[in-house]
């Protein structure tokens, strides 16, 4: 079999252009280098130390029970038969981004993917693409858990779904991705924890998404995050707060296609906005914030 590509984005004269491939491959376990070993090891134990008190209790004892540890890379073969047991889902090696119904096919099937190579040294802290670190560390412990797994995989068919209604249905179904899966936040604990992937994989948000003053925390509500713009180049203006993985499981159950017909008509909000009738847990303050490009 040849070797896998790493297909990373490019930069051309229009400027950062992602490079998408639905390639699936075995993960070249015996290529990785000392220095990806390291790299791994590196970023392992900063987060871990971090994440104690910050991220989800459901992600720290998930993480623990797939037997992901600092010392070297994980094999996908030996999680695979761990997660396989737990909840059905199973990893698959990637090149680099997929297209986004490949995405959802993989979603809806249980199969999870994850890009093969991991970054740089000098991308420890920022790359502006998911990698290994990213994928496996933050992603992958909650589908272990049972009520998320399954959350997963009707997002999956979901997106599936709204590929076949349109661009507007998918750029709805898109924010809520964004806004749970990379970049949510759950109560717990008496407090905030972390549960979104984005987060988790960045030492810098880790802090910022439960510390910092300027962003808006604000309850979870469907529709409400539907409609919200989100940033990809800076720290979120705005976190949404789930209660429990059964409340993002329930809330997500109706059939969307009737809420898509009724967005269709409305405006978006600013990433940083707080709208009327939301649960504010913490209006932010915005300082730092950069005014233009929500996407
Ligand atoms: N209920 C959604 C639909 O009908 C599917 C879905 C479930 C989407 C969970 C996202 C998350 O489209
Ligand atoms: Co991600």
């Amino acid at each position: 079999m040849n070797e896998p590509r790493r297909v990373e984005h490019q930069l051309t004269d229009k400027g950062y252009v992602p490079v998408y491939t639905t390639a699936v491959v075995e993960q070249p376990w015996s290529s990785y280098s000392r220095t990806d070993h390291e790299v791994w090891a590196t970023l392992f134990a900063r987060q871990q130390e971090l994440l104690k008190g910050r991220a989800s209790e459901e992600f720290l004892r998930q993480q623990a029970a797939m037997g992901m540890t600092a010392d070297r890379i994980p094999k996908f073969d030996d999680l695979n038969r761990v997660l396989r047991k737990a909840t059905g889902w199973e990893l698959i090696g990637v090149e680099g981004l997929l297209p986004e119904l490949t995405f959802f096919e993989h979603l809806a099937n249980r199969r999870f993917p994850v890009t093969w190579w991991i970054r740089r040294p000098e991308q420890l802290d920022y790359l502006s693409e998911p990698d290994l670190f990213h994928d496996l560390f933050g992603h992958v412990p909650l589908l272990m858990h049972p009520v998320f797994a399954d959350y997963m995989a009707a997002y999956g068919r979901g997106g599936v779904k709204a590929h076949g209604i349109g661009q507007d249905a998918l750029v709805n179904l898109t924010r809520l991705y964004w806004y749970t899966v990379e970049f949510g936040l759950i109560r717990e604990a008496g407090g905030l924890r972390i549960y979104g992937a984005g987060i988790l994989s960045s030492k810098g948000e880790s802090i910022y998404c439960l510390e910092s003053e300027a962003p808006n925390r604000i309850g979870f509500d469907l529709e409400r995050i539907m409609r919200t713009r989100y940033r990809i180049d800076t720290y979120q203006k705005t976190y949404f707060v789930i209660d429990s993985y059964e409340q993002l499981m329930s809330a997500t159950a109706p059939d969307f296609t009737p809420i898509y017909a009724r967005l269709a008509g409305q405006d978006s909000f600013p990433a940083g906005s707080v709208q009327p009738g939301d649960t504010v847990i913490h209006r932010g303050t915005g300082e730092g914030w950069l005014d233009d490009g929500d996407v």
